[in-house]
């Protein structure tokens, strides 16, 4: 099976929960994927504090608390579809705090993420209050993590995006535009990783035979085996 791990940042139980949901359920469409719901509400999330830890003993982050088991959900996904809701045009600071605790993605253990497939999805409670630049954010993510990044199928554009009009799930569900994009995310993230599943277990042979090392080269991002 190919798995595909659906994150909401939102605190709370509503609009944003709902479309992570509904991507998450446009993509089981596709025979063969499973899916995961994980949302940060009631998690306990800590902040990075710079203290370098990770790079020092070449480790994942050593915070104890929830985003330590959602990192770990995220090395075993095939595909992330990751939504936010629209606060001040940028994301929660909660999803801000995750994207900040997996700098060891890049700065310890680099090709981790490579090559998984990613989408996004943003929540505004006004029809155009940062959509896009929200998206925009956790694009930057997926692409600093070495994650494939898709916008969905044709007429996504760069991702999903929705109107709640600041009425939770109902609002949004009533934005029928908007959950339409949110179904093609979850269609495009599904079958994209459905063929990136299939095509780097062939690119991996062919690696070995052709005697090809495409590991980091960036100077201080030297990928290390961790325990
Ligand atoms: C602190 C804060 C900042 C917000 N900033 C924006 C914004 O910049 N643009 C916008 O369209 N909506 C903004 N909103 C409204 C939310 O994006 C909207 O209600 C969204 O649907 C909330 O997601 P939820 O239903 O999953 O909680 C903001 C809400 C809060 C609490």
């Amino acid at each position: 099976m190919v798995k595909i791990l659906g994150i909401s940042g939102s605190p709370r139980k509503a609009s944003t929960d709902y479309v992570v949901h509904a991507a998450l359920k446009a993509a089981e469409e596709i025979p063969g994927i499973e899916t995961e719901f994980w949302g940060v509400r009631g998690k306990k999330i800590n902040f990075c504090t710079h203290c370098d830890r990770c790079i020092r003993e070449k480790t994942l982050c050593y915070i104890e608390d929830d985003v330590k088991i959602l990192i770990d959900k995220i090395l075993e996904a095939d595909g992330l579809i990751v939504g936010s809701p629209v606060y001040d045009m940028g994301i929660t600071a909660q999803l801000t705090a995750i994207i900040n605790r997996t700098r060891p993605f890049y700065m310890v253990m680099p090709g981790a993420l490579k090559n998984k497939v990613a989408g996004a999805i943003t929540v505004g409670g006004t029809r155009h209050g940062g959509q896009e630049t929200a998206l925009q954010v956790i694009h930057n993510w997926f692409l600093s993590s070495e994650l494939l990044a898709t916008g969905g199928l044709s007429g996504c554009y760069n991702g999903g995006t929705v109107w709640s009009q600041d009425k939770k799930a109902a609002g949004a569900e009533a934005d029928t535009v908007g959950i339409n994009t949110v179904i093609a995310l979850g269609k495009g993230v599904a079958e994209a990783a459905m063929i990136a599943s299939i095509g780097r277990k062939g690119w991996e042979e062919e690696k070995k035979r052709l005697g090809l090392d495409l590991s980091s080269t960036v100077e201080g991002h030297e990928a290390v085996t961790l325990e």
